[in-house]
């Protein structure tokens, strides 16, 4: 039987969490990946999902997903290494490969598994990694898993990364790995600075583009927008994003993606995505492949709305995408803000620590290209209206 001090310290752990408004519950929603979400019966503008590119409801995805359950049934019924493959899994990574300019790609069930196979498999305990700050969780969790020393530089400061990689210079192998978007931030990663580095300290260089696709580079990603493409040794992407469905895929050369597949424990035991899911992400990747100027819109309709907040007085970082932070301080302001917004029919995530630094609570924007000009009138007007009350 469970002794009842165990209880008594988790009830004392959740009682800390409430009383410091951090205790996390899964909202009462629906329809939450849709652009009018109903939040406790109401429906609301989403600006939280990241559902960027409108795709997730696209009349097409559904049809290929369908299509895709109609013929291959609901489950994988195994892992892909076993019985769990289908001709359109081959086929969605022979296109990704292609879209993005690389070898190979392979698919994981979830961008967070993907994270966790790359540094499982090329990391071990004589590899250092070197990890912006701000970096995901997923990729925090795969270094832990691995064994690898981590060594973490301040975010986006490129002096303090060349100091720690000089002093482990004389390391047995090194690894960078960043987010080219932060997703609490929206701001971008100064990948050239980094890709220089990298040639300098011999370094296996992984990019975690899952904000960025769809949305940047055509929808390939900032390596792409960038042209450093060739200097990149791992592409991570997600398709649970700008692609509007599930996964995650990892792109590179051939040798590469053949290691990933034969070492990735977060591959090699679990079983496969669905059909439907892959139906979707073909269907999603054949659209942002045909015509990525959903992504363009997005991105200028973005810089509109962060001019137009700081403009108001509200601090939005250094955003650069289509995610806007607007950093309130103290995490009961970010709730109220949070519910002043409900009120004017707009649903937007109020971030607290752990997730953000400690008195860095926000409202964290993520726009997507169907908004219309009604729409970000809407927001304009909500957003004017806070400032208002809080002064
Ligand atoms: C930068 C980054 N990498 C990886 C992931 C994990 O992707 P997924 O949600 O597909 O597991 C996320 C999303 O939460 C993310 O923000």
């Amino acid at each position: 039987m469970t002794p009842k001090s165990f209880y008594r310290r988790i009830e004392g752990e959740l009682a800390d969490l409430e009383n410091s408004s951090l205790l996390r519950e899964v909202p009462d929603m629906d329809h939450g990946a849709a652009k009018e979400i109903v939040f406790k019966g109401r429906d609301l503008l989403n600006l939280a999902s990241n559902d960027y590119l409108g795709l997730a409801m696209d009349e097409r995805l559904i049809q290929a997903s369908a299509e895709a359950v109609r013929e291959y049934g609901c489950g994988a019924a195994a892992s892909r290494l076993v019985t769990g493959n289908f001709r359109i899994y081959d086929e969605l990574e022979r296109e990704l490969a292609s879209f993005k300019e690389q070898e190979d790609s392979m698919l994981f069930t979830s961008g967070y598994a993907a994270n966790l196979a790359i540094m499982d498999s090329f990391a071990g305990r004589r590899t250092i990694v070197f990890s912006d700050k701000l970096n995901h969780a997923s990729i925090l969790d795969g270094i832990r898993m691995s064994g690898a020393r981590h060594v973490r530089y301040r975010h986006n400061d490129i002096k303090h990364l060349k100091k720690r990689m000089e002093s482990a210079k004389d390391a047995q192998s090194r690894i960078l790995i960043t987010d080219t978007i932060f997703s609490m931030d929206g701001d971008l990663a100064n990948l050239e600075e980094i890709a220089d580095i990298c040639d300098f300290y011999d370094t296996m260089l992984v990019l975690d583009e899952a904000h960025a696709e769809g949305v940047f580079g055509g929808g390939k990603g900032i390596a792409h927008e960038r042209g450093i493409v060739d200097r990149v040794d791992l592409h991570m992407g997600a398709f649970s994003k700008g692609f509007g469905s599930l996964g995650g895929a990892v792109s590179g050369r051939k040798e590469l993606i053949s290691y990933l597949r034969n070492k990735g424990r977060s591959f090699i035991f679990t079983t496969a995505l669905p059909p439907a899911v892959i139906g979707a992400n073909l269907a999603a990747l054949r659209i942002v492949a045909d015509d990525s100027s959903r992504g363009a819109k997005l991105l200028e309709m973005s810089r509109g709305l962060k001019n137009y907040l700081e403009f108001c007085g509200f601090d939005c970082g250094q955003s650069e995408s289509q995610i806007i932070p607007v950093i309130l301080g103290d995490n009961e302001t970010a709730l109220a803000a949070r519910d002043r917004l409900i009120e004017e029919g707009i649903y937007a995530a109020a971030i607290r620590p752990p997730t953000v630094p400690e008195g860095t609570a926000r409202l964290r924007l993520s726009l997507r290209a169907d908004l219309t000009e009604e729409d970000l009138q809407k927001i304009r007007n909500g957003f004017a209206g806070l400032k208002a009350g809080q002064e």
